[in-house]
């Protein structure tokens, strides 16, 4: 699947951009804007726009079937947190700009330059596909998901970023069984799920199993074992996912 010409020709475009992406991230999110529908794309935290890229090629390469979706990258420009240092000002919206038009996304992607919780407060069409990769504290990424995924249409997608951040990952690690998500995976450090109106019991399982399988998955990339260690658990973690995904 990764080896497709497509899949090397948007690896080269993202390489040109900084940010903090897997290309099997990229391709994830560029998979899911193509396949989204019945509603708009939002982003929360673009910084240089390297996911919003990805994602505005995905909502493009799906206008064969009619018009792409509009893709809405919201984020102050001002960094997170772990970006600010003292003395040094943050203000990354002319390259998020200039990486948005070379690719020829501007017609695609519209920027808002704003906090998720105030762009929420004008904003009230449907989305179908809604990544959430701004502020990584538990509080600010409970709060865009309070805050957005109500707007989300029922089979529309909700996708979470950087999990192994402590804040983001005991946020999902609480959400994903218990809300409703149907048809949970994981690929590096991104968690997704379709939005249902009723979660079944073998959508619960199958959300407990893969967060399970994520953390196993993640703990074993950071942690200090050998290499013929980590390759086992990587490959019987990628298998345990394959069988899951018949769920
Ligand atoms: C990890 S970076 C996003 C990386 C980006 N998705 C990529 O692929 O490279 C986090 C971004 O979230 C933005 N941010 C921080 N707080 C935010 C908030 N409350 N609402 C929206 N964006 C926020 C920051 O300015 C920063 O650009």
């Amino acid at each position: 699947m990764f080896k497709t010409g497509v899949f090397r020709e948007l690896c080269a475009i993202s390489a040109g951009i900084e940010g903090f992406l897997t290309d099997r991230e990229g391709w994830l999110l560029y998979q899911l804007a193509r396949r989204a529908s019945g509603g708009c794309i939002v982003e929360i935290g673009s910084w240089q726009g390297k996911s919003t890229v990805w994602i505005g090629l995905g909502a493009k390469a799906s206008a064969s079937h009619g018009e792409p979706s509009r893709v809405y990258a919201i984020d102050p420009h001002t960094g997170s947190e772990e970006h600010q240092k003292p003395g040094e000002k943050i203000w990354t919206l002319e390259r998020f700009k200039a990486n948005i038009s070379r690719n020829g996304l501007d017609r695609i992607v519209t920027p808002i330059v704003e906090r998720a919780h105030n762009a929420r407060r004008a904003f009230e069409q449907p989305v179908s596909l809604l990544f959430i990769d701004g502020a990584h504290d538990y509080d600010s990424v409970k709060q865009d998901y309070e805050l957005w995924a109500p707007l989300v249409v029922e089979g529309g997608y909700i996708v979470f970023h950087d999990t192994q951040q402590a804040g983001v990952k005991k946020f999902v690690d609480e959400i994903i069984p218990t809300g409703p998500f149907a048809k949970v995976y994981f690929q590096d450090t991104i968690c997704y799920g379709k939005k249902v109106v009723r979660h079944s019991s073998v959508d619960a399982f199958r959300g407990r199993a893969m967060i399970r399988l994520k953390n196993e998955f993640l703990d074993v990339c950071d942690g200090a074992v050998s290499k013929e260690h980590k390759k086992w658990v990587k490959q019987r973690v990628k298998f345990v996912r394959a069988l899951l995904t018949i769920l």
